[in-house]
């Protein structure tokens, strides 16, 4: 039988001690990391969420507690007492590794069958496994420590907000549909059978109505559901560090946001991360990057050599610049890393993501060889060369293509592969950039429509206005994304406030005043009554705290993860449902779709 904790204190977590406290009668409680069996001398590694002590038993331990020590096993639960002494052989690895606690008193508190795989840093055992047992996982330090680190995070942020006089306030989590354009994960309603809630993609037209209300400055940690599709920095529910602000515009938002940036690098990681934070127009990093949310740890900007080669005798060239446009990035040093074989798995790469093909070009000291060579001029080479900054040992790709939206953004993923393979990004590195004056309206090829790019409360630029009318594409939202090493980590914008543009964005977005009334009427009501300037971003926490961790998954900083097919490998759900509960809820599952 398993013994209790009766009369006994813990007066020290294992990781804690050091020499300082070496003669005193010490407590601890913990797990069996290890155990080893020396006949004469037993040693367990006993460890909890601070680190490992070692407990030590030789000739002197009193037999009962000898006994006790020989017995124990793996992950089983025990409490010690003893005296904390210097170690014979120190162990520079472990914190503790210069003392050791010479024990007088061992309690079993829980005894354990062989777990399913060692509790080790950096577990080479497969991640399914390990996520079955997610609770065993948890125990592994590194990953306790990404939790904790994950809470001094959240506590830092909540000072950081609290000192800039923002409120907490809890918003609902059974709501209205709102309007961030992922699938909702809908709740039925047991009272009102046919109608369901949502869960929240976010506190959006909550945090909007707070300012109605004058709260003036909100912050919440809010959880937010989305039904897409998951990848390592996305997860069906996530935290936001949610912010909204009355009386305010871009630049109040901004320094607000690097205000807390600086701060949560500084507390938590001691890096100063210089402000203000750098900033390109959404055009200009599409343009130079090829992607809205660039990594910018490192160069080979996108450059335009489409005024080189538009008359150029190479018809691939040639006639991408009719529509399209033709242009290439420079791999500093990349000559003696690509392979002609490297070159073709480059474009069955850029294949993949839609491009026609990959021309490339390799400056070595018998000069410029390139995979079109033989189809331009030795001119338009070296022109190209040229353009591209490159120079003897140097790399050159090229997209050339009808549709100027797909050499960019080609060349945007094929700039990124290209570094990854050169091993040219620096780690540990944060590199933050706004992105500003995103487009308002993106076009929907599915439905042949424009829809919001952001979400259809953001404020368009005042310049822009005249273009609703006439030229849609144009028009630019005041909104703007916080982007660290090529991830998004937040977006926010200016909202509407007037009801009349409001109304005329709704238009745009072909929503009749029926469908708006009915989405979204209580938010436009609000605004009837009073509506301050209002704007506000939401930072991704999760990928906040992968990011600082210098993490690649957001796995490794939730405690209980979904994989990649929205499943929660732990306690199996989604799972099926009591009949008599769908009943209730005035629900029928058709056949063919139930889980068993
Ligand atoms: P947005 O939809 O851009 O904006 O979300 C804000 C930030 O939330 C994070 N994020 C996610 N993190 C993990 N898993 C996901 N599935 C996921 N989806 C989003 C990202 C993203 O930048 N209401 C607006 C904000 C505003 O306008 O104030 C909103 O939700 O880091
Ligand atoms: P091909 O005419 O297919 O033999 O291609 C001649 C050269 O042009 C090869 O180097 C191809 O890799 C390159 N190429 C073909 N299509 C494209 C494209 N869309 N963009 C850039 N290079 C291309």
């Amino acid at each position: 039988m398993n013994e209790t904790l009766r009369n006994f204190h813990r007066t020290h977590y294992c990781g804690t001690l050091t020499a300082a406290e070496i003669g005193q009668t010490v407590s601890v409680c913990g797990w069996v990391a290890k155990q080893r069996d020396l006949g004469n001398l037993i040693f367990i590694d006993c460890r909890d969420r601070t680190g490992i002590l070692q407990l030590s038993f030789n000739d002197a331990t009193a037999p009962e507690v000898f006994d006790k020590a020989k017995e124990c096993r793996s992950e089983f639960v025990v409490a010690a007492t003893g005296t904390l002494c210097r170690r014979e052989a120190v162990n520079p690895e472990l914190p503790t590794g210069e003392v050791e606690l010479m024990v007088t008193e061992l309690r079993i508190l829980g005894r354990a069958e062989t777990p399913p795989f060692e509790i080790i840093p950096d577990s080479p055992v497969k991640e399914e496994l390990r996520l079955k047992y997610r609770y065993l996982d948890l125990r592994r330090p590194d990953l306790q420590q990404n939790i904790l680190m994950r809470h001094k995070i959240v506590k830092a942020a909540r000072d950081y907000y609290d000192s800039q006089g923002f409120i907490e306030i809890e918003t609902p989590i059974l709501v209205k549909s709102t309007p961030e354009g992922a699938r909702d994960f809908l709740v039925p309603s047991r009272i009102h059978g046919g109608s369901f809630y949502a869960l929240p993609q976010s506190p959006q037209l909550y945090k909007q109505l707070l300012m109605v209300s004058g709260f003036d400055r909100y912050v919440q940690f809010a959880r937010c559901f989305r039904d897409e599709d998951l990848r390592a920095d996305r997860q069906p529910e996530f935290t936001q560090i949610d912010v909204e602000m009355s009386f305010v515009d871009i630049e109040d938002i901004l320094s607000v946001s690097e205000g807390f940036i600086a701060h949560i690098f500084k507390t938590i990681l001691g890096r100063e991360i210089p402000t203000p934070l750098p900033r390109l127009t959404y055009r200009e990093a599409m343009e130079k990057y090829g992607s809205d949310k660039p990594d910018t740890r490192f160069g080979m900007l996108i450059e335009d050599l489409t005024d080189l080669v538009k008359g150029s005798g190479f018809s691939v060239f040639s006639s991408a610049c009719e529509t399209g446009s033709v242009r290439g990035i420079c791999a500093k040093g990349g000559a003696a890393a690509f392979s002609r074989k490297d070159c073709d798995k480059l474009t069955e790469y850029v294949r993949g993501i839609g491009a026609k093909g990959l021309a490339w070009a390799k400056y070595t000291e018998e000069g410029i060889s390139a995979s079109f060579g033989k189809f331009v001029t030795p001119e338009e080479l070296s022109a190209i060369a040229q353009r591209l900054g490159a120079e003897q040992g140097d790399m050159i790709f090229i997209i050339a293509d009808g549709k100027n939206k797909t050499v960019l953004s080609v060349l945007g993923a094929l700039r990124c592969e290209v570094a990854k393979r050169l091993g040219c990004i620096p780690e540990d590195t944060f590199s933050f950039l706004w992105i500003t004056q995103f487009p308002f309206f993106e076009w929907d090829e599915d439905t042949q429509t424009f829809v919001a790019m952001h979400h259809p409360f953001t404020s368009p630029m005042e310049d822009d206005i005249p273009l609703l009318d006439s030229d849609k594409g144009n028009v630019r939202a005041k909104a703007f994304d916080l982007v660290l090493n090529g991830i998004e980590l937040s977006s926010g914008s200016i909202r509407i406030t007037d009801p009349a543009l409001q109304k005329r964005m709704f238009y745009a977005l072909g929503l009749s005043d029926e469908e708006a009334s009915e989405k979204f009427g209580f938010l436009t009501d609000a605004f009837r009554f009073g509506a301050p300037p209002h704007g506000g971003m939401a930072i991704g926490l999760d990928r906040l705290i992968m990011q600082m961790l210098g993490r690649e998954t957001l796995r490794d900083v939730v405690a209980f993860p979904k994989v990649q097919n929205m499943t929660e490998l732990m306690t199996g759900c989604p799972s099926g449902v009591d009949p008599l509960q769908l009943t209730e809820l005035s629900i029928a599952v058709s056949k063919e779709n139930a889980k068993d």
